[in-house]
């Protein structure tokens, strides 16, 4: 009965299963997706988007734009249609915000909502009921906005937008996109120019995509690599055809999948290599994982290429934290990796896996650890003395399932690490991958021929 009640987690233990070989696509990109999706309830006219990826998250965003005033439409797999209101016109919605899991789809929302004469209240599930978002109500106050929040300045909260805000020069405290979109996107309709200055570079989606709608946005880099980010306000967005790659943040399991099980050779085709989200692929690289790229070519405005991954033997290394930013979500992934390889992997500067769906450091040694993995949690990062090939020994059958807690990036994680491992790992709750990548499961178990 699990698989058809929503709210009953449902477990599973991933054995090792075949080589991996042949030939997969991954979804959508999930913050393009997201991004096309508000950036078109915004143009007036008709965006069309293909390849959106139709995870959770994603169609949160879709429902928080359709109670404001845009028309959100699918038309087939993947393709959508927006027609937007205009910025500055969206409309007072009637109920509560419901996020679900998304912090992405929060905090953008939060941004544009700021400078729009809209009073919201916006909640979601138990992990990003936990997530900071003091980090946005303090620009966005600064711009005019009014805020209630629960303790701790996390969700349900309750924004009152300010029409018009204040223009503002924001420097980023955190190394946030999330954060530098929603100044951005409160910019869209504030007078004047709203400027976002980013010590280190984040996922630059945000600033490529206005740019593409037609918004007038510039952007400095100075000669230590921080970014000047200005926008001018009261935009006028045109509709645009959006094509989104794939997700690499997804093609990150198979990736380490293939690079892991003995005998793959696989090829993930059509994913997004952004230099803003393409530090794994360097990482496995200086690890001795064997990843080449085939047909590179622009996909939606986004350098993409279909990766050819064969299995390697990789070596432990120290992991340079500048590289943080560029893969900040595939942290979980690469220490499932690590967990394999020959010697020792220390990884520092990574404070904030700690507030992501959950906390990723201490989540990720406690499931390592109980797959049988070496692994030291500091305060900033893990530190994995790896098997040098061996499999992990796996959840035996009477221990208690490795814990997820909501988080999507740790299931994958932990099916990839039951791939290779001798007993297979058991995870206690698999639901969360529907937030990002809902045919994770089956696209698995066709590659390793796993019952599912
Ligand atoms: C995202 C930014 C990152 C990332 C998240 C998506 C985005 O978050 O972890 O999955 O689409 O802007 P932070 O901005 O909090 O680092």
């Amino acid at each position: 009965m699990n698989q058809t009640d929503p709210a009953t987690p449902r477990p599973r233990r991933f054995a090792p299963g075949a080589s991996l070989r042949g030939r997969i696509r991954v979804p959508g990109d999930k913050s393009i997706s997201h991004r096309a999706i508000m950036f078109g309830a915004l143009a007036v006219g008709e965006t069309k988007v293909s390849g959106l990826l139709e995870g959770e998250d994603v169609l949160s965003t879709a429902a928080a734009m359709r109670a404001m005033g845009a028309s959100v439409e699918r038309q087939g797999e993947g393709k959508w249609s927006v027609h937007g209101v205009g910025v500055g016109a969206l409309l007072q919605p009637r109920m509560a915000l419901d996020m679900g899991n998304s912090g992405t789809s929060t905090r953008l929302l939060m941004g544009l909502i700021a400078s729009h004469p809209i009073n919201a209240t916006f909640t979601g599930d138990a992990s990003l009921s936990k997530r900071p978002m003091g980090r946005v109500i303090d620009p966005l106050s600064q711009m005019g906005a009014a805020f209630e929040a629960s303790p701790g300045g996390t969700l349900p909260l309750m924004l009152r937008g300010a029409s018009p805000g204040v223009p503002i020069t924001y420097r980023l405290p955190v190394a946030s996109a999330q954060v530098k979109s929603a100044v951005l996107l409160a910019g869209l309709n504030t007078p004047g120019n709203t400027t976002v200055i980013e010590p280190v570079p984040t996922r630059d989606h945000t600033e490529r995509m206005l740019t593409g709608f037609g918004a007038a946005l510039s952007v400095e880099t100075a000669g230590d690599g921080t970014r000047t980010i200005t926008i001018r306000g009261e935009a006028e967005l045109q509709p645009q055809a959006i094509a989104v790659p794939g997700d690499p943040s997804s093609a990150a399991f198979f990736i380490i999948a293939a690079l892991l099980v003995p005998g793959s050779e696989l090829t993930i085709e059509n994913v997004g290599l952004n230099t803003t989200r393409a530090g794994l692929i360097a990482v496995l690289r200086q690890m001795g994982g064997n990843i080449e790229e085939a047909n590179p070519r622009e996909v939606g405005g986004e350098p993409v290429a279909d990766l050819i991954v064969r299995h390697s033997a990789l070596q432990g290394i120290d992991v340079d934290p500048a590289l943080a930013p560029s893969m900040i979500d595939e942290f979980p992934a690469l220490f499932v990796a690590a967990a394999l390889a020959k010697g020792k992997t220390v990884t520092r500067g990574l404070d904030e896996l700690r507030v992501k769906e959950s906390d990723r450091l201490a989540v990720m040694a406690a499931a390592l650890t109980a797959a049988g993995a070496q692994v030291e949690e500091r305060e900033d990062g893990l530190v994995i003395e790896g098997t040098g090939g061996d499999p992990l020994a796996g959840t035996g059958a009477t221990a208690a399932p490795v814990a997820t807690h909501l988080d999507h990036r740790i299931a994958m994680s932990m099916a990839i690490a039951g791939l290779a491992s001798r007993d297979g790992v058991e995870v206690d709750d698999t639901r969360p991958i529907a937030t990002s990548f809902p045919a994770f499961e089956s696209l698995l178990d066709g590659l390793a021929g796993l019952d599912g």
